[in-house]
């Protein structure tokens, strides 16, 4: 690989091959890839979650609670840190350049399959911190390095898929985390009425998978080989911190 490669090959198995696609951003998709669908989605969603009344009023949520988050995740652990599916960033960039401001240098790799989402979240970290990485790839297939990781976030991805997806993805974060690593997620989930009728809306819309409740989300956790250590819920808002067992 080429230059600034570096970045990413340390959360990959070895060989694995990416290409640079733009300003610091790499891709493992096929370059005859068709767009992503969150590529001509991105303004209206930067739009909709940087919202503090769209997340108030639709799922009960606060929409700064996300920054937290992040922030939490990042000052847990030292090492390699995955945002799977990091999407433009909107609501956790703060949080990530705050944390390089403040002189960590923790590696970290941001994956998402959107190139338009990606290119948001570039514009939006300013000035790279020297171990970060953008790269485009698909969370089902991605190679990431077995036990290689101490942090992954993974926020607003859990509700898009199928109960056999999510498990799949959540087998593949589980193998690349370190023995007892952390998982940082977050989902929406069924528990208060406008926000279950919007998540029926978009799912009939095809946007998201069946909508799950809370024991739900956490129990296709635990069959991923997840020790859950924290859920908290905010309106239709699940915060999950788990293990890997
Ligand atoms: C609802 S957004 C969440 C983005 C971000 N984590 C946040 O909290 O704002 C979902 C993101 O998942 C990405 N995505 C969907 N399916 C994916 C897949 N199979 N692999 C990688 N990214 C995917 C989309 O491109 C989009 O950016």
């Amino acid at each position: 690989m080429e230059t600034g490669a570096e970045r990413i090959t340390p959360f990959l198995v070895e060989g694995a091959a990416a290409r640079p696609v733009g300003s610091d951003i790499w891709s493992m998709l096929p370059p005859s890839s068709p767009g992503q669908p969150y590529d001509r989605k991105a303004a209206v969603y930067d739009a909709l979650i940087g919202s503090a009344w769209y997340n108030r009023f639709i799922w009960g949520a606060d929409h700064r609670s996300y920054a937290g988050f992040a922030r939490k995740a990042l000052g847990s652990a030292a090492g390699r840190h995955l945002d799977a599916g990091c999407g433009s960033l909107v609501g956790t960039a703060l949080a990530y350049v705050e944390t390089a401001q403040s002189g960590s240098a923790r590696p970290c790799l941001f994956v998402d399959a959107s190139l338009g989402m990606l290119r948001r979240a570039r514009a939006r970290l300013g000035t790279l911190p020297p171990a970060a990485g953008l790269l485009q790839a698909d969370l089902r297939t991605i190679p990431l390095r077995f036990e290689a990781i101490d942090t992954v976030l993974c926020m607003g991805m859990l509700h898009l898929f199928d109960e056999e997806t999510a498990a799949g993805i959540l087998a593949r974060l589980r193998n690349s985390l370190v023995p007892r690593g952390a998982l940082y997620l977050t989902s929406l989930i069924l528990g208060r009425p406008r926000g279950d009728r919007f998540l029926d809306l978009l799912q009939r819309a095809g946007e998201i998978g069946v909508p799950r409740t809370r024991e739900g989300a956490l129990a296709i956790m635990r069959q991923a080989g997840f020790d859950i250590g924290e859920a908290r819920q905010t309106g239709n808002m699940l915060f999950v911190v788990a293990a890997r067992r």
